[in-house]
């Protein structure tokens, strides 16, 4: 018998584990402090009252005899899935079938679980800072990892390098986790024409979507040419509705989308079948509510809120000559500590002496050391006062 000796390679703890473990021992020796949480990306209720409704009438369906649902279909509801192909992506005008699109519990499951279509010894490119969950997951999986720097530099989005053994998996993130870089559509023409060259596979994660500002940054990577042959797109309601703690989220893999001639669609459905009985129907009346009219001007001026306190976080730090990155398109800040500190001795600096939980940079991968991350996913007021906490103590300490 061997177990995933896999394991021995991460970090004890996942980040977001680590930060909330932190937190609870800081708050259980100062229990008079009122922390300000901005690290974990968490959204915060209430729910939009569109998807409230939807979510009542849907537990008063499974109170009836007629109107119960038990097992539903794996890949989602097709209510739900129509929605999403032949509204969502034909808004900006990209074509899509409702069998293209699987309904999941969360893009955090299914970025790990895509993993199960692709062997061991598949090499991983993956940009850093990023999400831990794609370098975690390829970790489990053994794959060999390249780092690609993003750095100040590269403006946060490396591109491939040309000269180094083909990735076969490749990462993408975009509107980025933890620097808010959104990759506009030249750069993602050249991340698809180098997947298309190499036989590459990209995992899209458009978790931030409902965050784009700015019209060169394209909703989908299906808006660029040639993404239908190499491209996993990932999306998730969690951002966009505040559904981290009901669950779900939606992963997209086109028909033509095909390996040594098998189809990727059929493998992911048969993948599904067998290891997922499908999203809860609960979660995915709440998410159609969410695609409705009414609902997405209800979770859109949400997200506008978020992102009005990021860009007040920004403008803050900046009036303390701090360069900032983020916000713009992205409920996230990214800064460099100040001088003689590392990213977790600036995280236990902001705990202590501001009360404020931030996201160690270090914590999304090497090239993150130095850097912080904050969230705008507080309440106007609570980004207020860490506004006033950082401008009266002064963050660059
Ligand atoms: C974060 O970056 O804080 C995350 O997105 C939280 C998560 O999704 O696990």
């Amino acid at each position: 018998m061997h177990i995933n000796t896999n394991f021995r390679q991460l970090r004890p703890s996942y980040l977001f584990t680590e930060i909330v473990n932190r937190t609870r021992a800081y708050q259980a020796s100062h229990p008079d402090a009122q922390i300000l949480r901005m690290g974990v990306g968490d959204a915060r209720g209430p729910m939009a009252p569109s998807v409230i409704a939807a979510l009542h009438a849907a537990v008063e369906e499974q109170n009836s005899v007629d109107h119960f649902h038990g097992y539903g279909l794996e890949n989602g509801e097709e209510w739900l899935r129509e929605r999403i192909a032949e509204v969502e992506y034909k808004m900006h005008d990209i074509p899509m079938t409702i069998d293209e699109v699987f309904i999941s519990d969360g893009a955090g499951s299914d970025i790990g679980n895509v993993s199960d279509l692709f062997t061991a010894d598949n090499h991983v490119a993956i940009t850093d800072p990023v999400y831990p969950a794609y370098y975690d997951s390829s970790v489990m999986a053994g794959r060999r990892i390249l780092l690609l720097p993003a750095t100040a530099e590269n403006g946060f989005a490396p591109m491939p390098e040309e000269n180094s053994d083909p990735y076969d998996i490749i990462f993408l993130c975009s509107p980025g986790n933890p620097t808010g870089t959104a990759l506009t559509k030249t750069q993602l023409q050249v991340w698809v024409d180098y997947a298309n060259r190499h036989g590459s596979i990209i995992l899209f994660d458009g978790a931030y979507e409902a965050y784009i500002g700015d019209s060169d940054v394209p909703h989908s990577i299906y808006e660029i040419a040639g993404a239908r042959t190499c491209a996993i797109e990932i999306r998730s309601f969690s951002k966009m509705a505040g559904f981290t703690g009901v669950r779900c989220g939606y992963t997209v893999v086109p028909k033509e989308l095909e390996r040594d001639g098998l189809s990727l669609n059929a493998l992911w459905l048969r993948r599904q079948c067998t290891k997922f009985n499908g999203a809860s129907i609960l979660s995915q009346r709440g998410a159609m509510a969410v695609l409705t009219d009414e609902g997405k001007k209800e979770v859109m001026a949400r997200v506008g809120e978020y992102k009005q306190n990021a860009s007040l976080l920004k403008q803050a730090l900046q009036a303390q000559g701090i360069t900032v990155y983020g916000a713009d398109n992205s409920p996230y800040v990214w800064f460099r500590v100040p001088d003689g500190y590392t990213s977790w001795s600036y995280f236990d600096y902001l705990l202590d002496h501001y009360h404020i939980v931030s996201t160690p940079g270090s914590g999304f991968g090497p090239s993150g050391e130095g850097y912080i991350r904050l969230t705008g996913f507080g309440t106007p007021e609570s980004t207020q006062l860490a506004i006033e906490r950082l401008q009266n103590k002064g963050a660059l300490r």
